[in-house]
């Protein structure tokens, strides 16, 4: 599948430099914008609820179930929907995509299905409401608090700050791995973890922590996802911590204003996923997620990966996750 091309001006633009990137770079963004997500959380519990076989035009059958997730305060319980391609079975397991829906209703098309990956997901807001004061607490408040740990060369290194939401996003995701490891059907191996728009900005994170997921897919995720900070447009640091407090470490708020002190820019975090593979996904017309800011972001991020190790597409149109979105997604994963 070919991509749309890219506007020309684009290509003109200026790429920032790459850092070197080691594992300190991962503790530096859990410092400043997302904190760090726990170890821990044992799925103790997998039922299966419900099967109906041949959903989707008969390119799915849809599997329920509900998890109990054991964390260090409590347990979590998710109810998840996976989706499997037509034919996978025990035998024949297929690989899995784990996504966050925004709502539980949602449900990928049968020419995704057809793509040839189980889509293993559940309702973010199952694992940590988005709401800067819940009225209910998600799964951050069943982990004692915690120190952001870092490494010995950074200065900062004591500071005690909870971790963000998208953090609790991002440790959904691995948990939904723990759980596509017992659905019959899914093989767990070379798992693709993907998102929109905050989700988007999880599925970085995810990708970024939990080595098991060989693809990561950003889609739309804008500021704090794939697009660069430093690269003006769109939604800057103001903004997003006015209106989502609760998304990140309270001090990221600091940098609101003062771009250029942030000591880290977010093609770095892409870098920090290789040698595991990225895809980054834009909308021509998602000026809020700014665009070509992602798109500078993944050229510059490229020296850290081999050939084909990070991908690209920018289509016409707004905000969203299309199917040519997944199509294109499941195309650079296969590859
Ligand atoms: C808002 C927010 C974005 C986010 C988006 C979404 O527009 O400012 O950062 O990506 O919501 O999740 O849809």
């Amino acid at each position: 599948m070919t991509s749309p091309p890219l506007p020309e001006a684009w290509q003109r633009a200026e790429v920032p430099p790459l850092p070197a990137i080691g594992p300190e770079v991962v503790d530096e963004f859990a410092r400043t914008i997302y904190g760090r997500t726990p170890e821990g959380g044992r799925l103790t519990e997998l039922v299966l609820r419900s099967r109906e076989n041949g959903v989707l035009d008969g390119a799915a059958d849809r599997l329920r179930h509900h998890a109990v997730i054991a964390c260090p305060l409590g347990d979590l319980e998710l109810d998840t929907v996976t989706h499997l391609p037509a034919g996978a079975s025990a035998e024949h397991p297929v690989p899995v995509v784990v996504a966050l829906n925004f709502k539980s209703d949602e449900v990928p098309s049968a020419k995704v299905m057809k793509a040839g990956y189980a889509v293993l997901a559940v309702d973010y807001q199952q694992i940590e409401p988005d709401d800067p004061a819940p009225p209910a607490p998600g799964v951050r408040a069943l982990f004692p608090t915690q120190t952001t740990e870092s490494t010995e060369t950074t200065e900062t290194s004591d500071t005690t700050e909870p971790w963000g939401a998208v953090a609790a996003w991002a440790w959904g995701l691995s948990r939904l791995l723990d759980i596509a490891d017992g659905i019959e059907g899914v093989d767990p191996a070379e798992p693709v973890v993907l998102g929109h728009s905050r989700l988007g900005k999880a599925a970085l994170w995810a990708g970024a922590q939990d080595e098991r997921f060989a693809v990561t897919v950003a889609n739309g995720s804008g500021c704090c996802g794939a697009s660069l900070f430093r690269h003006p447009g769109g939604e800057d640091i103001a903004a997003i911590t006015t209106k989502f407090p609760h998304w990140f470490v309270p001090s990221f708020s600091t940098y609101a204003g003062n771009e250029s002190s942030l000591p880290v820019d977010q093609h770095q975090l892409l870098a920090s996923i290789a040698s595991r593979r990225v895809y980054v996904a834009s909308a021509e017309d998602d000026a809020w997620a700014d665009p070509v800011g992602e798109y500078l972001a993944v050229v510059a991020a490229r020296p850290a990966f081999g050939p084909n190790g990070i991908g690209y597409h920018v289509r016409p149109g707004t905000h969203d996750l299309l199917e040519e979105d997944w199509l294109h997604a499941l195309a650079f994963a296969k590859r």
